[in-house]
């Protein structure tokens, strides 16, 4: 008898067991189903443009839960002052708003090795997509918005571009003075490709264009380039040729997935031609991968391509560049951005100067042109800088630029 209900209430707590966890098997298959048929969601990746539209814009709504991520933007300015920036992101983790009739959205971020991979998780009770193409379009109107008259950069990071620090504001396109003409051809030729993708597929031309600008250093080549995106409404995409983390495949890799309406620069690409035998050797730099002149090549001119890709190399040494880089199809156009001339040195004057008699534009355009040694435009901004209230005597007083250049 003692046995026996001794089995008994062993058998009845097994049974018990049984029963708790088929319950529980049961409840968490139900929910699955459940949440299968009455929920919908849309998983967004890093890579993807929206990831940070969508995050930006969830991050500015007034219903979103208090728990947020803090990005602080540091700048060390050269007068060595130091300007800061908070920016609140959305927190990793859930996060629950309203979002019309009855629905709800949830975010959730994960982090994989050393590689950040991040999605947002967008759940919604229901199955209309519709919900979800609304809110991207919202956080597509809100980030474009915010973004006006702002430029992207983005370096490659992993195996994915990803914005490089806060939206910059967009360099005026007239604040970049070359000389006569040349703005005005290197634009209409940009624009004149943007507009011709038909044209290009009607005679089955790869849509792509190289630019090569070219010519001493502080004479506007990078700041030509950052003022034509702003005024496109482009983003930068920045590939250093010199980076040892970059093989050739990925630099192809990296070429073929550059965001649209994006302009891949590359900078000193001069780099790629110098003898790197002897830092091949270095111990340190062992296992590491560096581009080759036919990686670069096949990456410009190769079979994979993406549409409408805009390309713009610069150099200071176009004489230590591969001939077959210079070719038509890799380069298209080529461009020496050079020391200024009397006409620049007159308009940037006035540049600077807005509200000053043009006469003195001209006095210290002649001033300047009578000597032999040749100055850049950085140069001459940075006189101007110097003497940004005088501009009589900045006008009357030009040989302190040239004095100045031999100091550097
Ligand atoms: N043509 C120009 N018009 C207006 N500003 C200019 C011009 N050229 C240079 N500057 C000024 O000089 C500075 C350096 O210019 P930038 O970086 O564009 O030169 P760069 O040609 O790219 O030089 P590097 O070959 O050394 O990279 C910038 O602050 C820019 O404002
Ligand atoms: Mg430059």
């Amino acid at each position: 008898m003692g046995d026996n209900q001794l089995f008994g209430a062993g058998f009845g707590l097994f049974t018990l067991g049984v029963a708790a966890s088929v319950l529980r098997k049961g409840s968490a298959v139900a929910l699955q189903l459940l949440r299968r048929r009455l929920m919908t969601t849309l998983e967004i990746p890093v890579s993807d443009h929206s990831y940070h539209w969508v995050l930006e814009w969830i991050a500015h709504r007034p219903d979103m839960s208090c728990h947020f991520s803090v990005k602080t933007a540091f700048q060390k300015l050269h007068s060595g002052k130091i300007s800061t920036g908070f920016a609140f992101v959305p927190s990793p983790g859930s996060h629950y708003m309203w979002l019309g009739k009855l629905s709800c959205s949830k975010l959730s971020e994960c982090g994989k090795l050393h590689i950040p991979y991040e999605t947002v998780t967008l759940t919604t009770i229901g199955r209309k997509k519709e919900v979800f193409e609304d809110l991207l379009l919202q956080a597509r109107t809100f980030a474009l918005q915010r973004q006006k008259n702002m430029t992207l950069i983005f370096k490659p990071m992993g195996a994915e571009w990803r914005q490089f620090g806060e939206p910059q504001r967009s360099r005026p396109f007239q604040s970049v003075m070359l000389a006569a003409g040349q703005s005005e051809k290197l634009w209409n030729d940009v624009t004149q490709f943007l507009h011709s993708q038909q044209w290009y597929i009607d005679r089955g031309i790869p849509h792509r264009r190289g630019y090569l600008l070219h010519g001493p250093p502080g004479c506007g080549k990078t700041s030509f380039i950052t003022a034509l995106a702003g005024e496109l409404e482009c983003s930068i995409c920045i590939l250093n040729i010199g980076d040892w983390t970059l093989s050739d495949d990925r630099l192809l890799h990296f070429m073929v997935s550059a965001p649209p309406q994006s302009i891949i620069l590359l900078e000193d690409v001069d780099a790629a031609f110098l003898d790197r035998s002897s830092e091949v050797q270095d111990p340190r730099r062992q296992g590491m991968n560096m581009v080759s002149l036919s990686g670069i090549l096949n990456a410009l001119d190769g079979v994979v391509s993406s549409e409408g890709r805009i390309v713009f190399m610069t150099t200071n040494y176009i004489d230590r560049l591969d001939k077959a880089l210079l070719r038509p199809g890799r380069v298209d156009v080529k461009e020496l951005v050079t020391y200024a001339d009397a006409e620049q040195m007159c308009r940037a004057f006035r540049h600077f100067y807005p509200t000053e008699n043009t006469e003195h534009a001209e006095v210290f355009s002649s001033n300047l042109s009578k000597f032999t040694e040749k100055v850049s435009m950085a140069q001459i901004q940075a006189f101007f800088m110097l003497h940004r209230t005088d501009p009589k005597y900045a006008s009357e007083n030009v040989n302190e630029i040239i004095k100045a250049s031999f100091i550097f």
